[in-house]
């Protein structure tokens, strides 16, 4: 092992006493694969935490992050500026229709999302509709882990130990519902009617009240919760009618997981705010991106032409180290056709985990592009274990997956051959049987 002293390090979302007692460590990555310090091979699953799209060590991602060190390293991001975050925010607004056109740059999804619920507000208050304080979340939702994500988040332990939360937050339904459309292939049938109780809420607190809506296309972190035929068109409609902003969360969605480069041009459905972050680098150095409609933009412009109409940022928002990495990961996406990738391999993903069907425990197979979930029946007086026991397994056979609740969440790196999801589905289908 590189180290044998793992106490100082406190880990993140992790079980600290059990992994220090049987630790996994990664040590070095190429491609569809992770090498473990025991010297195995171990298929990437889960794309690191869903964010090595294009796979790991991509060589030109690897120069340009060599190359942007060495000619300019750090600059000044506020009242100052520096080409690639200009270059970067012109290139990723081709991939978004709509009128989303103007870019804020963040260091991760947390900071996006904290960053677009700020700028809604702000956005009210600039056109004299300061009223408009409430955001709305929906239950099973996950937006990071700051006080805004975690208010408009719905994870109950996410939210249980941090004292008063932001007041305000409203929350939909999630949408998951195993009786009416386990085993859907794609997007589930039934359920489009919950963005109806957007109405509900709006009949309540009125809407001159109400900020913004903000939801993931499809909700990752909760094990892959699809929307429901129709669902996401509904809230677009009842946003739009009620003057509320819509923020699309497409944190884990951007950047080709659902075969589009994201969710809101393979539903079509075009919002007033898209948050990213993760696949925008190829998960190498950390950044965020929100991604807000010219009249958003728009409306700031104005006041003294000397002060900042926007009075946020980070110190890192669009450095240059980020910047000039996410144009080799945009220029690596093009060059393998990788942003709609997902699309031609989605059939073969959807048959290897469909067949999984029948394994001990398995309740619920559901998959887009290639994102996918199995949920497994919980041990009883036991939630998350089952999963947790596969994911162990599953690591031992030499596969990565990533448990969230009893759900074994799916995410592979875009570049994944189809000998690599049958391998992958075989994997896991070995992992399930032998953690009955
Ligand atoms: C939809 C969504 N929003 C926000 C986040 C938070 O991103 P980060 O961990 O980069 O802060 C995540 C992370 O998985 C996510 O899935």
């Amino acid at each position: 092992m590189a180290t044998n002293n793992l106490d100082a390090y406190w880990m993140p979302f992790t079980a600290n006493r059990q992994f220090k007692s049987a630790p996994r460590m990664l040590v070095s990555a190429s491609g569809m694969h992770y090498r473990s310090d025991d010297g195995r091979e171990i298929l990437d699953g889960t794309a690191g935490l869903w964010c090595v799209n294009a796979g790991h060590a991509r060589p030109r991602i690897v120069e340009a992050i060599a190359r942007q060190a060495a000619e300019l390293d750090y600059a000044p991001v506020f009242q100052m500026g520096h080409p690639k975050a200009f270059e970067l925010a012109a290139r990723l607004v081709q991939y978004l229709p709509g009128g989303l056109d103007h870019v804020f740059f963040t260091n991760s999804g947390s900071e996006s999302v904290e960053t677009a619920l700020k700028i809604a507000n702000a956005f009210h208050k600039v056109r004299g509709e300061g009223s408009r304080y409430r955001w709305v979340g929906r239950e099973r939702a996950y937006h990071g882990v700051n006080y805004g994500g975690m208010s408009v988040g719905g994870i109950g332990p996410n939210r249980r130990d941090f004292g008063p939360l932001m007041t305000g937050v409203l929350h939909l339904r999630h949408t998951h519902n195993l009786a009416a459309n386990a085993f859907s292939r794609g997007l589930p049938e039934h359920g489009a009617d919950l963005a109806d109780e957007l109405e509900r809420l709006v009949a309540l607190n009125d809407a001159s009240t109400i900020s913004a809506v903000i939801v993931e296309p499809v909700a990752g972190s909760t094990g892959v919760l699809l929307p429901p035929k129709g669902y996401l068109a509904k809230l677009r409609e009842i946003c739009t009618k009620h003057g509320i902003l819509l923020i699309l969360d497409e944190v884990i969605t951007g950047f080709g997981r659902l075969g589009a480069p994201f969710a809101v041009e393979e539903f079509d459905v075009v919002p007033d705010m898209v948050t990213c972050a993760k696949g925008i680098t190829n998960g190498t150095v950390p950044m965020g991106a929100v991604i807000v409609r010219k009249e958003i933009y728009d409306a700031f412009m104005q006041g003294p032409e000397h002060l900042p109409e926007l009075f946020h940022g980070y110190t890192y928002s669009g450095n240059p180290m980020a910047a000039a990495t996410a144009l080799a990961t945009l220029d690596t996406y093009e060059e393998e056709g990788l942003l709609t990738r997902a699309k031609d391999l989605a059939p073969a993903f959807e048959a290897a985990l469909h067949g999984l069907k029948g394994l001990p425990n398995v309740i619920d197979i559901r998959n887009y592009g290639l994102v996918g979930a199995v949920e497994l029946a919980p041990r009883p007086g036991a939630p998350g274990r089952r999963a947790f026991d596969v994911f162990l397994k599953a690591y031992e056979l030499g596969l990565l997956v990533r448990a969230t609740g009893d759900t074994i969440a799916l995410s592979p790196p875009l570049i994944i051959s189809e000998a690599e999801i049958g391998r992958l589905a075989d994997l896991l289908g070995q992992a399930i049987t032998a953690a009955a």
